[in-house]
């Protein structure tokens, strides 16, 4: 099957929109696709319970908008490829951890793959993914995407090369799932209006995550996991600023410290969705997933690798 990985950001959401850095990670888990030739061109999504065919389902979901939106890209001489493409999510949707973007970058790689389409770049991926991305968040900065199709831990700016960051150790991270829904276009609608009501308080916002996310780098490449988390737990309380944190994201942060986390905070658009916590290690690690399993929906340990 081809693969698209989900995403953590470390640091940096929602600056990211407007042109500014942050750090994210490629996780372990992510979307499957398969894409095979038939008369009844569609996708399905077992797991969700979800069969589309075109062009009969073509307007009626984002799912069907995407999928014919990208297929109709592939179209050449003899019309769009008569395809089916089967698709295995291993990601919570709507919860800060790309699914969609991995869902895209997965499709994009199955359908290169069924039309023989000349092998691409993993930014090159990432590019073409971005025509099923923008139908479920108007206005992305990429950094999912880029994730997607990227592996490791890395700096995203928008309409840049990833910078990979050599990261000195191994980095544990607890992934809650608070079980609320998070619509990123919503939250990221939601900064839009308080940029436009305050530029000057939300601009400040960002160049402090900006520092965060400089500071954020230098941790990683020196393997500072204390410093490291400091900076999560400040990047935290930027994040509620901009009112995407929600009463039950700040309990779930509040309770993975408790049990010994470096640091925590939301990730991804937030108003719902996952948070992350830092651990010393994998026995840290355990101790936080099974803290946080007791209130949260999901609680998973991933690593990035050093
Ligand atoms: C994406 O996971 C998080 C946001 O920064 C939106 C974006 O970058 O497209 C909020």
């Amino acid at each position: 099957m081809s693969e698209g990985r989900g995403k953590i950001i470390v640091v940096g959401e929602h600056g990211v929109v407007y042109g500014r850095p942050a750090i994210a990670a490629s996780i372990a888990r992510g979307v499957g696709a398969r894409a095979r030739p038939s008369e009844d061109v569609g996708l399905d999504v077992e797991r969700w319970g979800v069969h589309l065919s075109l062009p009969r389902d073509a307007a009626d979901s984002d799912l069907g908008r995407a999928f014919a939106a990208l297929l109709e890209s592939y179209a050449g001489q003899s019309g769009t490829p008569r395809l089916r493409v089967e698709v295995r999510p291993d990601l919570p949707p709507g919860a800060g951890l790309g699914c969609s973007a991995a869902m895209g970058v997965a499709i994009v790689r199955a359908l290169d793959e069924a039309t023989g389409s000349p092998p691409r770049s993993s930014e090159e991926v990432a590019e073409r993914s971005l025509i099923w991305e923008r139908v479920f968040h108007g206005n992305p900065s990429g950094i999912d995407s880029a994730m997607a199709a990227g592996a490791g831990i890395a700096i995203f700016e928008k309409g840049k090369a990833l910078i990979p960051i050599r990261a000195r150790r191994p980095l544990y991270w607890v992934i809650g799932d608070s079980g609320e829904a998070s619509a990123t276009r919503l939250m990221v609608e939601e900064v839009a209006r308080q940029h436009v009501r305050d530029p000057a308080r939300i601009e400040k916002t960002f160049d402090a995550m900006e520092a965060l996310v400089r500071n954020a780098r230098l941790a990683i490449e020196q393997g500072d996991t204390k410093g490291l988390g400091q900076l999560l737990d400040m990047n935290q309380l930027l994040l509620g600023g901009l009112m995407v944190s929600t009463q039950r994201l700040e309990e779930m942060c509040d309770a993975a410290r408790r049990a010994g986390a470096l640091g925590a905070k939301l990730t991804g658009a937030g108003g719902g969705g996952c948070m992350i916590a830092l651990a010393k290690d994998p026995e840290d690690a355990a101790r936080i997933r099974d803290a946080l399993g007791l209130i949260a929906k999901d609680a998973f340990v991933v690593d990035t690798g050093a």
